[in-house]
Formats: C-alpha cells, structure tokens, sequence
C-alpha cells in the first residue's frame, strides 16, 4: 500500500482524545531569536538580541532558541551572549544533524546556566530523497548519532523531526523511538511547510504516543508553520493530543507565512480552560509585541488577533452600542489582560450616538448641557468626509458651540493683552460666571500666561496645562488658529478647545472651555 494511503487510513483509524490527567503544564519555546529572525528584513544585531531575550525571560518563557551557531560569527555570538544575559530559561541552540553543527552550538552554550542543543534531520520521504538523496535508514543513523553526540555536551538535547507534518507515520514512529533510545529528552514534531489539517496534526501525535515505546520518557513538542494560515490551530490539536512543549515566536514572525504565534496560544489556553497552562505574564503581550515588530521592522497586521491595532477596537454602530453596554457582548479577552488598557471604540460614520456620547464624556463634556441629535448630526455630516473621526475633531466639533453647551458656566465677555518688547505683558479679562461679571488684572511671561493669570485671580482652582497645541487653519478658514490643551485638575484630564483670528483670544477660549469641563 502507498505510504500516503496507509497515512489517511492511519488518521481514521484513530482512538478518541484523551486528555492527559496530570502534567498539564505546557511549556513555551520561543524561537523568534531563531526561525522569527531568519525572516530577510528581520536580522537584529547581538545588542538587539540581548535585549529581547531579557523580555522574552521577563515574559515568562520557557525556552529561548537562541540561533543557530554554525550558520554565522554573528549567530555563534548571540547565543553566547544570550546565555550570559538570561538565567531562568533554558537557551537552545539549533544544529544540523552534523558534528560540527553540534560541536559550535555546545561552544557557543558553554555559558548558560541551562543549555540544550536542538538537532534534527528530515523525516518526510520528500525530504529524505530530495534533500538529502539518502534513504530512510541512513538518515536514520545520522539521526542517532547526532542526539548521541550532542548528549556527550548536555543533559537536554531536543531532537527535530524536520517536515513530520508530510513525514509517513510509521517511519516517524520509528525515528522518534529511536531518537529518545538516543538520548532526547524533547522530540519536536514539526509540520515544517503548514501541511497539515488540525484533525490531521493531532492524529500524527496521537499516533506517536499510541505507537512509540517509552514516548513517557521524551517531552512532545509541537513546531507549527503558518502557510495555510493553520499554524495555531494545529498547535492547540497537538497539545489536546499530550504534546506538552510549544514553538512559536512572537507576533507569529517565521519563515514564510510565520510560526505559531505565542500570544494566540497563550491566550487560547487562558480563555478556554483545556485544563492546560503556561507560565506566561501575557499583561506584557502588547509592550513586546510591538518591540519585536519595531526591532525587526515587521508591521503587525491590524487585524492580528491579540495584538494587532483592531484586536480591541470596534466601529460599527451596532457593536459599538453592545460593548459600551457590557464589554463582554462583543470581547473575549479583556484588552487588559495583554496590556492593551481599554478597548477603543472608533467613531466612523457608522457610530451611533451611544458611541459619540461616550467620547464626548470622555473628553470631559457635560452630556446633559448638550443637544446630542443636534451634535450626532453634524458629526455625521463630518464623519462622511473623513473615514475615522479623532478627539481632535471632536474637539473641534464641539468648539463650535462651546458658549451654547456652558450657559451656566464661564464665558468671555472682555480680554484685552498689552505686550511687546520690553513691556511685560499685562492682560485684564472679564468674565461672566453664572449671569455674573467679575473682571482682574495679572501679568506673565507672555500674554496668554498674563490672561490665564487674570483668570485665576478670580478663580481660584489649581489647573494645570499638560499640552498646548496651536494650529493655523487654512482654506475657508484662512487666518483662524485652533488651539487644543489638555489641562489637569484634582488629577482628571480635560481637554479644551478654542478657535479665533487672534491666537491669545483662541487660547483662552480654549483654557476657558476646560474650564467650563471641570465645573
Ligand atoms: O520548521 C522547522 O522544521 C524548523 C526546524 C529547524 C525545527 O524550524
Ligand atoms: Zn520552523
């Protein structure tokens, strides 16, 4: 019988799924340093690689496949380095099936505190004929050999089974077997090329634990590629079969379409309960994620799941209405959770008012001061010219009407500014506070200092200004300035708006308006 028949007829012959009843930690070898790193575009320097791998232990992780040090001076250095810098997970390094692969990667290991080698060779018949135009049982050999050899250097050798994925089941069996006979004490199972269907993935570990003597004496590890975007999926399949050690790398960067990505296995373990866990501080996901993805000048996609821009953000109307009203309507995850702060809701012209309202709080607006379907309209009449609509924006929306929102509160009513050189600027304003005029006089370092002088001198609050933005607008609105503040008092933020001809009027006109917010 062919041995792609016998394979099929293997996966359906299948026993069901047993869940292993104890030993339910699952271990996380992160190999962004190494099959991340091979990524063109994406080589970091030793400084670079260093200062991920701190982060990576930080994290929480297992294992740090540190490079591969027969490949380069630079890959050698990094693994000795890495192994100086690191001393809670174990640092791997990758070999051929070859004595002088091995013996670098014990050279470059000599300092870490926990070392292992990882060697392998070709499983598939593929591989084995049109890689390496051997046979079966000469590749063998070398596989043997070289877990042998690499146990003559260190106690942890992790074998790899390269394109198991395609690899004949019954052969795999036997490699496996004979490489924990060998010494392994890992056997990483990879679907080097993302072959494999789930069902199919954990078919080949079920086959392995049903089928391989003394497997109990080897950890399973499963090593995922993303090319038909199954890479995690494949993974969970594994780890539901009893393979207890993950390869992935952050962001899911890696040879081709990527590896399996940590965070989503990470956060698939948290979230379903498969009785399964990691040792992973996942709160650090976002911060990471965007140094890996700075560092090695790979964008993450921004609808990558965990960590990608729109993970926690929603736009349309109606989402936006169900997650205000409880967050969990529309999220799985608390953003949280990955150190993303809060969920954003993206106002576009298919927000709602129950988002506008939202933002417009947030920005520090008194609500029910407010005609919110006079505002939803011109808001909409906004949103259909620009595609999303920031707090800028808002801001500026607003502004438009801001005596109209504080009846009650502080207006303007006279500002007059002296200033030049060498007079030292001097402001009086008046204001009208609740139906009432109160005027004062101040000076300052320039003349919006004087006038915000005047203004405490009646009233009294402590404000403090945290950013101040002056923009000239042109177009219709040639010789107008917008000027945008953010401004602290009792330790909430708000933000002010002002617009006029005059720069200093815009600029009260805006501290005004944070004001008007704070009381
Ligand atoms: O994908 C793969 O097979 C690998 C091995 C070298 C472990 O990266
Ligand atoms: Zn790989």
């Amino acid at each position: 019988m062919p041995w792609v028949e016998k394979w099929w007829k293997q996966f359906n012959d299948l026993k069901s799924y047993r869940m292993p009843e104890e030993k339910n930690r699952v271990y996380i070898f992160d190999t962004t340093l190494r099959d991340g790193e091979q990524v063109p575009g994406c080589q970091l320097t030793t400084v670079e690689k260093i200062e991920l791998a701190r982060d990576l232990e930080a994290l929480g992780v297992d294992i740090i496949e540190a490079g591969f040090p027969i490949s380069s001076p630079g890959d050698f250095q990094s693994v000795v380095e890495i192994s100086k810098a690191v001393t809670q997970p174990v640092v791997c390094a990758l070999t051929r099936a070859n004595r002088g692969d091995i013996d670098a990667a014990a050279e470059a290991l000599r300092f870490a505190r926990r070392g292992r080698i990882h060697t392998g060779i070709g499983s598939s018949d593929i591989h084995i004929l049109h890689k390496f135009s051997s046979t079966r049982e000469q590749v063998l050999e070398r596989a043997v050999d070289a877990v042998k050899y690499a146990r003559r250097f260190i106690d942890d050798v992790e074998f790899y089974a390269e394109d198991a994925g395609r690899a004949d089941n019954e052969f795999l069996a036997r490699m496996v077997e004979a490489v924990i006979e060998a010494g392994a004490t890992v056997v990483n199972i990879p679907d080097t090329n993302g072959y494999c269907l789930p069902d199919q993935y954990a078919a080949k570990i079920q086959w392995l634990f049903d089928h391989v003597d003394h497997i109990d004496r080897a950890m399973i590890s499963v090593h995922c590629h993303n090319d038909l975007g199954l890479a995690t999926a494949n993974t969970i399949a594994g780890l539901m079969r009893g393979a207890r050690q993950v390869e992935c790398t952050i962001n899911g960067i890696g040879e081709r379409a990527g590896n399996t990505s940590l965070e989503e296995v990470a956060m698939i373990l948290k979230t379903h309960h498969l009785g399964l866990h990691t040792g992973i501080d996942s709160r650090m996901f976002f911060d990471v994620s965007a140094k890996v993805s700075r560092m090695m000048r790979m964008p993450v996609q921004p609808n990558k799941a965990i960590v990608g821009r729109n993970a926690f953000a929603h736009s349309s109307g109606i989402h936006q209405d169900g997650v205000l009203k409880f967050r969990e309507n529309y999220e799985i995850i608390n953003p949280e959770d990955v150190g993303i702060p809060e969920s954003s809701i993206i106002l576009t012209a298919r927000s709602g008012r129950h988002a506008l309202r939202h933002h417009l709080e947030r920005l520090g607006y008194q609500i029910q001061h407010i005609d919110i379907d006079e505002v939803y309209g011109r808001f909409l009449e906004m949103a259909d010219q620009k595609k999303e609509i920031s707090d800028h924006d808002l801001l500026m929306l607003m502004g438009d009407g801001t005596e109209k929102h504080y009846k009650e509160g502080i207006q303007v009513t006279l500002l007059q500014v002296v200033c030049g050189d060498p007079v030292l600027p001097m402001a009086t304003i008046r204001l009208r506070i609740k139906g009432k005029e109160q005027e004062a006089s101040a000076s300052g370092t320039g003349p919006v200092q004087a006038t915000i002088n005047a203004i405490h001198q009646i009233i009294p609050a402590q404000v403090r200004i945290e950013e101040y933005a002056v923009q000239a607008m042109r177009g219709e609105k040639d010789g107008l300035s917008k000027v945008n503040m953010q401004v602290v008092h009792e330790g909430n933020t708000y933000y002010g708006f002002g617009m006029s001809s005059d720069i200093v009027h815009a600029s009260v006109n805006a501290y005004v308006d944070a004001l008007n917010k704070i009381i």
